[in-house]
Order: structure tokens, then sequence, then C-alpha cells
């Protein structure tokens, strides 16, 4: 029997594709530089048949790929070199709700909204957010840790986490941490597989955390000429309000967002960054100490301009200018960097970068925006239309190489939220010790003994 009917035999006949257009589809994410070369795509429906694929995959030595919503930018969900594609996206059941525990188990394919959906219907809220939650699944957002917009307040998913049943490499179902909020019983194994980005085991069902509403909130975006104000002014709304985010954008990332979007300026004065503040309005009473503190930021000479929403349509028009830049900049192809510095270090590293590249490649475009409350700066390098991919790939690498060195010596890291996959590889060594990468690769072969599992991802 060969594969493809072994594969059947296992999930059934609906459950198996060879389809020319599910191999392009299922062997790629958000990456736009890799190919798409799986061998077969695998639907299974329960956690039975991830442990038989598994089994299988073992026996004739064949990897896998595992596969969630792939919107995943660092090419962590790429199949370009014949493997099985798993799918979870037959197993996307929301499985309970519990209102004593504040907890949700779903599948490892229900999507982040669905999540958010479930939550809200409940009474109850789960706030990890970014522009992509209709498509991301909880189990990719688990294997890489998903960030998003309001870290500052929420943090990461690993936050959230209470759960995992997973199948690790050899096919053993491990049930982690049973969901439990005090569990003091040595390794938890749940942190391991929390940013495993599927090198450890397929995570099937998850358990996470809800909490309570936040307020209603508003938002503030306000226009600085130097990227080292922003921080002041994140001291001083930090001081008096609570923020459910702190982001920042460059007039360039602005600039891109209006023109394709048709979209109003947030006002006329032209600022070099803009800072958008979310931040918590209960009782329609923080408006007033925001716009006390942004005089006082204006009084110091830190902003330029500044506008505040009156309404919730307002707040949401107003993040349109921030969560559509990934959007919006996927038609120039850019090349992503996702780096993390402490917040205090970041005007030193953003200006020393900036400079490097403006030296070394000034035909290049450059694009800042990211999380300030959080020290995450996402740089994208838009592909100049002089250049094929691979050119543009191949210098984008020397850059990530020099930037690599940078981020090093700052102490920060390679990947701050979008994980390692194929893209940031190279580049661990700026982040991780020799020491701490040998010991990763220690883990792997525990838990994967024969390397089944996303082999030539994160390591
Ligand atoms: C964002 O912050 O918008 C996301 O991380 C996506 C991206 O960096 O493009
Ligand atoms: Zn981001």
């Amino acid at each position: 029997m060969n594969i493809f009917s072994r594969l059947e035999s296992i999930v059934g006949p609906k459950n198996v594709s060879i389809e020319q257009a599910d191999l392009e589809k299922f062997g790629l994410d958000r990456t736009n530089i890799y190919c798409s070369n799986p061998r077969v795509i695998v639907f299974p429906t329960s956690i039975d048949q991830v442990q038989e694929v598994i089994f299988l995959a073992n026996e004739l030595e064949i990897p896998i790929v595992p596969s969630g919503g792939r919107t995943g930018l660092s090419g962590g969900a790429v199949a370009s070199k014949s493997e099985i594609v798993l799918s979870m996206n037959k197993m996307n059941s929301i499985l309970d709700v519990n209102l004593n525990d504040c907890t949700v188990t779903v599948e490892a394919g229900a999507t982040t909204q669905e999540v958010q959906e479930v939550a809200t219907k409940n009474g109850l809220f789960y706030p990890v957010n970014f522009a992509s939650v209709g498509s991301s699944q909880i189990g990719g957002n688990v294997a890489t840790n998903a960030g998003g917009v309001n870290v500052i307040k929420y943090g990461m998913t690993r936050d959230w986490v209470l759960g995992i049943t997973a199948v690790t490499g050899s096919g053993e179902l491990l049930e982690l941490n049973k969901s439990l909020i005090k569990n003091n019983t040595g390794y938890d194994f749940r942190h391991l597989f929390i940013g495993s980005e599927g090198t450890l085991g397929i995570i099937c069902k998850v358990t996470l955390k809800l909490t309570e509403p936040p307020p209603p909130s508003s938002v503030f975006i306000l226009g600085v000429s130097k990227f080292k104000d922003l921080l002041e002014v994140l001291k001083i709304f930090q001081s008096k309000l609570s923020l459910q985010a702190f982001e920042f954008f460059s007039d360039h990332a602005l600039e891109k967002v209006i023109e394709a979007h048709g979209y109003p300026k947030p006002f006329e004065t032209h600022a070099s960054f803009y800072a958008l503040i979310d931040f918590d309005n209960q009782d329609n009473t923080s408006q007033d100490d925001a716009l006390k503190l942004y005089s006082e930021c204006a009084d110091k000479k830190l902003v330029l301009d500044g506008v505040m929403s009156e309404s919730i349509a307002q707040s949401q028009n107003m993040w349109k200018l921030r969560e559509d830049i990934s959007e919006t900049l996927w038609h120039y192809q850019p090349y992503k960097n996702d780096l993390s510095v402490r917040i205090s270090k970041m005007p030193k590293f953003l200006d020393e970068v900036g400079s490097f590249i403006k030296k070394s490649y000034p035909n290049f475009e450059v694009i800042w925006y990211g999380h300030i409350g959080d020290g995450n700066l996402h740089l994208n390098i838009l592909k100049p239309a002089a250049l094929n991919k691979s050119e543009f790939k191949s210098l984008c690498d020397d850059i990530s190489m020099n930037l690599g060195q940078l981020v090093e010596s700052f102490d920060g890291s390679i990947s701050a939220e979008h994980g390692v996959g194929i893209l940031k590889k190279d580049y661990l060594k700026f982040s991780k010790s020799s020491g701490e990468i040998s010991l990763m690769a220690e883990v792997k072969k525990v838990f994967d003994p024969k390397g089944i599992l996303n082999p030539g991802k994160l390591l």
C-alpha cells in the first residue's frame, strides 16, 4: 500500500488530498519567498488519528509539517520538501466553556476569533489579539506563542494557556498541566510546547484561561518628531492611565495605508512617528486625564499634534491605521524583521539599525511599526521593483546577519513574536548561546527521536 492509501485507511478518503490546489495552498504560510511542495495533505478528525499518522510517518520516515491557519511570517508551516502536511482544519471544535474555572477548551484548529467570540458570548474575554485572528488557529498561536497588540496589558499566548494535549514526534499522547492553576510537580512541559513551532509534537487540544471583559476604551493618536520622544510619552501616559495598547508606526507606514485604503489622515501636521494609545475609559472619566497628559507632553515639546476618539466607530477607524499596515505592505513583498530589545534601549537600537541600512543599502525603503509597549520593533524592507525575489532575499539575508550582530550587542531577540521557522533560523545564534541551541536540539531528540516533526524549522 502506498502512503496515500495508508493515510486514507487512517483518516478516511475524504480527509486526504493530493489535489494540486491543496498542495499549493497547504505548503505555504504568509511568507512569500518559499515554494510549496508537500507530498500529501492529511486532515485528521481525532487525536487517535493524529497519533496513527505520526506512527506511520515514523515507520516510513517521512517528515510531517504541522499546519494551522498558515498566517505565520517565518516559514514555520512551509512544506517544500515532499513532506506530509498535517492540517488541523477539521479538528476545530469548541469543546467546553467552564464558567467556574473561567476557561475554554478547544481543539487546536479553532480560530483565535472563534475563541474570542465564545468568550464574549459567555460574558468573558480572551485577550490575545492581532490582525489575522479570523484565520489564525489556536494550535498555531500556542506553537508560536503569538503576541499581538495587547501584550502590554495582557501578555503573550503563553500567559493564557492552562493545559495542552499533544502527541509527541514518537506518537506519545501527553496531557500537559491538566488545566490546573497550581501544579508544582517538576518540569512544566506545557511551557516547552509553547513556542516549539511544531518541532516537539502536534498540539491537538488547548485549555485557555479567560478573564473579565475590559472596560470600554478610547484611542489617542499622536505624532512626534523623534522616536525617543515616544518613550517619554509612554511613561507619561502610563503614569495615570491603564493602557490596553501602545503601538507605533512611522510616517512611511501611515502613507502606505492611507494610499492603499483612502483613509483620512489622523491630523494634518506631519510627524515622523505616530503613537496609537488605547486606554481604559471606565465611566468616561479617563478622557479628561488623557487630554491633560497630552497637554503635559505638548508643554514638554514631546508631541506635535494629536487626536482622541469620541466614539467606538472612531476608535475602530483609528485602529485601522495601525492594523492594516501588515496587509498593505504585502503588495511590496516585504522582508520582515521582528526584533525586540528592552524598551529603554529601543531609540538607540532603532537609530543604529536605520543608519546601517541607509548607509549600506541606500535604495531600500524601510517601514517601521510595532509594539512600543513591549519593546517589539517590526522592520519591513520593501522589495525594489528592479530586484527579483531571490536577489532581494539574498541581500536581506546579509542585512539580517548584520542586524543579528546588532541585536546581540543590545541583548535583544531576533524574533519577538513571529517565531524562528526557516526565515530566522540562521540568526538564532544571535539570541541564544550555542549551549542553549545544543540543549534545544537534545530536547527535540527526546520528544521526536526520528526527527519527523517539522525538520529544518527553528533548529
Ligand atoms: C503586526 O504587528 O502587525 C504583526 O506582527 C504582523 C506584521 O508584523 O506584519
Ligand atoms: Zn506585531
